[in-house]
C-alpha cells in the first residue's frame, strides 16, 4: 500500500510553513493492516506481549481492529484495561500514543497548543519584520499533545484514552467530534486529516457513566477480574520467578480480598506486587502472619487494612 504526502483545505497562507500529513492510500473505516487473521492468532500474539486475554475480550479487540472501531474498556481499577493498549501496539508494530484524561483537561491539552514563551521571544528579535510575523503562527511554535499526534500517524498508531471518566461532558462532545473525522482545522495552518484512523483503546474506571453518543460509537467490552486460574497463569508470565505454588496461595486469597466489602478492591497489578514481594523474601508459603507483614502490597487504603487484618483468620481458616 503507497504512502502519499496529503495535503488538505488549505486555509490560510501561512500554510505554507505548515503540516505535511504522511498518509497510508486507504479506503473507508479500514484501519490499517491488521496482521492477525482470527482471534485465536491476536490472543496468540497478545499472550508473546506477556497479556493473556480470555476468548470474549480477545474477540472483540479483532472485531474492533477489522472494524475501525473504537474500542471502550471498563472495569475496576486494576483488571488491565490500559495494558490492552500498551501490548496491541507491539503486537500490531505500531506506536502507541497515550492520552491521560484528568478533570479539567480541555481540547488543547488534547490536542494542540502554542508554544508562547518560544513565540514571545521570537517575536522580540531586532530584525523581526511585519512580513514575518505569520511564522510566529507555523509549525515550528506548535505543540503538538496526543490526539493531533495520533491524527499525523494515522493508522500506524494505536491511540490509547485513558480514563475517560475523569474528564468532562463538554472534553467527550469533543472527543467523539474527533473520533468521528480524524481530522482537524487549525485556523493559522489547515486541515490536518488521518485518511486511515489508527486504532483506539478508551479506558473508564466507570466513576461516572459515559454518554450513549460516545458508547454507540464504540465496540464495548467489561473486563472483570481473572478468573482463579487465569491469574495464577498471569503472575506466572508477568513475575516468571515466582513459583507456582506460591503464585497460586497468592491469587486465591487476593480473590478472596475480593470477596470483601472494600473501598479498593486489590487489581492484577497488586497480586503480581504480592508475588514478588513474598518472592523477594523467601516466603515459600503464605500464612496469616505473613499475609499481615506484608498487606501493604496489595492493600493500599488504611479502613480496607483495619477491615482485611480483622478478618485475616477467617481468610486463611477456609484454607
Ligand atoms: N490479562 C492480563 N495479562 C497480563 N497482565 C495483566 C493482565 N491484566 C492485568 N495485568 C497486569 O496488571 C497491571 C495493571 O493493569 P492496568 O491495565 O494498569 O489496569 P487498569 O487500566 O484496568 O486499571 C498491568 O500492568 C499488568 O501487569
Ligand atoms: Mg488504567
Amino acid at each position: 500500500m503507497g504512502l502519499t504526502i496529503l495535503w488538505l483545505d488549505i486555509l490560510h497562507p501561512t500554510s505554507a510553513f505548515g503540516l505535511g500529513v504522511l498518509v497510508e492510500e486507504t479506503h473507508d473505516h479500514a484501519t490499517g493492516d491488521i496482521p492477525f487473521g482470527s482471534v485465536d492468532e491476536l490472543q496468540a500474539a497478545l499472550r508473546r506481549q506477556t497479556y493473556l486475554t480470555d476468548r470474549g475480550l480477545a474477540t472483540v479487540i479483532h472485531l474492533a481492529l477489522a472494524l475501525g472501531k473504537p474500542l471502550l474498556l471498563e472495569g475496576e481499577a486494576g483488571v488491565g484495561k490500559t495494558e490492552v493498549a500498551k501490548v496491541l501496539a507491539p503486537a500490531l508494530g505500531r506506536e502507541l500514543i497515550r492520552l491521560q484524561c484528568y478533570e479539567g483537561i480541555d481540547a488543547g491539552q488534547a490536542l494542540y497548543e502554542w508554544d508562547y514563551s518560544r513565540q514571545l521571544v521570537a517575536a522580540r528579535a531586532p530584525d523581526l519584520h511585519l512580513d514575518d510575523v505569520k511564522d510566529l503562527f507555523s509549525s515550528e511554535f506548535l505543540v503538538e499533545r496526543p490526539l493531533l499526534a495520533a491524527i499525523r500517524a494515522g493508522s500506524s498508531a494505536v491511540l490509547l484514552i485513558d480514563e475517560l471518566d475523569r474528564a468532562d461532558d463538554e472534553f467527550e462532545a469533543f472527543l467523539l467530534e474527533t473520533l468521528s473525522e480524524f481530522a482537524v482545522s487549525i485556523p493559522e495552518i489547515g486541515r490536518v486529516a488521518a485518511m486511515r484512523p489508527p486504532a483506539v483503546v478508551i479506558t473508564s474506571n466507570r466513576t461516572r457513566e459515559l454518554h450513549d453518543a460516545l458508547k454507540r460509537r464504540c465496540l464495548y467490552h467489561w473486563i472483570d477480574h481473572p478468573s482463579l486460574e487465569r491469574e495464577v497463569e498471569i503472575v506466572r508470565v508477568r513475575a516468571p520467578e515466582v513459583p507456582e505454588a506460591l503464585a497460586r496461595e497468592v491469587a486465591r486469597v487476593v480473590s478472596r480480598l475480593r470477596d470483601m466489602e472494600l473501598a479498593k478492591h486489590p487489581g492484577v497489578a497488586e497480586t503480581i506486587d504480592w508475588a514478588n514481594a513474598l518472592n523477594y523474601l523467601g516466603v515459600a508459603h503464605l500464612d496469616g502472619e505473613v499475609a499481615a507483614g506484608t498487606l501493604g502490597a496489595v492493600i493500599k487504603d488504611h479502613d480496607d487494612e483495619e477491615i482485611v487484618r480483622s478478618r485475616l483468620g477467617e481468610v486463611f481458616e477456609r484454607g
